[in-house]
């Protein structure tokens, strides 16, 4: 199981990037491994990627890859996902400190709690969770499908989880329906405020803004396109007359908005970029965790059946929706 390392007294920090490199393509090919990112990952990483995207899209290349291992370079519970919609594939996560703050907001008891508050609703709750708390709901929804999964409910009374400002953005979407919200946010995005948009939208008033919908409503109201993040893709081919784009999300986000449009100048929405939009849980994952990643099968993603089974359900009614857009 374990790769004799091939770099001797080296440190693999010493290692130059290159060899890595063909260190891991080797080992991924050994092992019929695939290597999943997302796209806040930081550049190299999404480079050596089989597949880069956002949350919806990396489950489903999950769910139907032909690998025997399945490199989840992204956080947690985007790799337990993928645990769950292939159980018989051996998922890693290739750093531990990769987690959610938002994930973390929301806990199997907390949801027991505001579900015996809300008994008649249906529980959508956001991918960004952990598969015990996806158990214990009805459906799952990504921000590329939320609005489409709202919708798709009998119910009109639905209780959203863990991220409020999703929940009120779908809300809005959907006003026929009642969406009461739960009380989660990610830091990363509940920080910036339309007052740094509009400052940044001083220098480019041509700007086409593009922000991700766990932002606060401020920004989203704004913004032009509200989106997921392989959705801010397809929306700047929108735009084709467009020259700037002002981006409310993630800064490892422009890795491949520049990769797919180098003719487009792409501006983070604080006003330089990664100062404060930033994910410290996206961003702990090297190319030399993928290594170790791949070369000692760590670090694995196990999960009880009964977490499987129930989280499974969720996000195969999820799946069966298609994306908003
Ligand atoms: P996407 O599903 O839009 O990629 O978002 C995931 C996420 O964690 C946003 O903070
Ligand atoms: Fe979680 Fe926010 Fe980081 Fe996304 S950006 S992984 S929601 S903490």
């Amino acid at each position: 199981m374990t790769d004799t390392t091939p770099f001797g007294q080296q440190l693999v920090s010493d290692v130059p990037e290159e060899e890595l490199i063909r260190h891991i393509q080797r080992l991924r090919s050994e092992k019929n491994a695939v290597i999943l990112a997302h796209n806040y990952q930081v550049s190299s990483v999404q480079d050596i990627a089989d597949y880069t995207g956002d949350s919806l899209g990396l489950s489903l290349e999950a769910s139907r890859t032909d690998a025997d291992l399945i490199v989840f370079c992204g956080v947690h519970f985007m790799a337990e996902s993928a645990k769950v919609l292939s159980p018989d594939k051996r998922v890693f996560l290739p750093h531990l400190g990769a987690g959610c703050a938002l994930a973390d907001a929301i806990t199997v008891e907390s949801l027991e709690e505001w579900k015996e508050r809300y008994p008649e609703h249906t529980v959508v709750t956001y991918v960004n969770s952990t598969a015990e708390v996806k158990a214990e709901s009805d459906i799952c929804c990504t921000s590329a499908n939320a609005v489409s999964v709202v919708r798709s409910l009998e119910s009109d009374k639905v209780l959203f989880t863990p991220d409020k400002n999703l929940a009120r953005w779908v809300a809005k979407q959907v006003p026929e329906k009642e969406v009461i919200a739960y009380d989660g946010v990610c830091p990363t995005h509940d920080v910036l405020r339309n007052a740094s948009v509009d400052r940044t939208r001083e220098d480019y008033p041509e700007a086409i803004i593009i922000a991700h919908p766990e932002c606060r409503e401020d920004v989203v109201d704004a913004a032009h396109e509200v989106c997921s993040t392989t959705g801010m893709l397809d929306a700047v081919g929108r735009y084709p007359d467009a020259k700037t784009f002002i981006i409310a999300t993630e800064e490892g986000m422009m890795h491949q908005l520049k990769l797919r449009y180098p003719e487009k100048e792409f501006v983070s929405a604080d006003g330089c970029i990664g100062c404060r939009l930033h994910c410290p849980y996206m961003k702990v994952t090297g190319l030399q965790d993928i290594y170790f990643s791949l070369a000692d099968e760590r670090f694995e993603i196990t999960l009880d059946d009964d977490v499987i089974e129930g989280a499974r359900a969720a996000l195969e009614r999820m799946m069966a929706v298609p994306r908003d857009h």
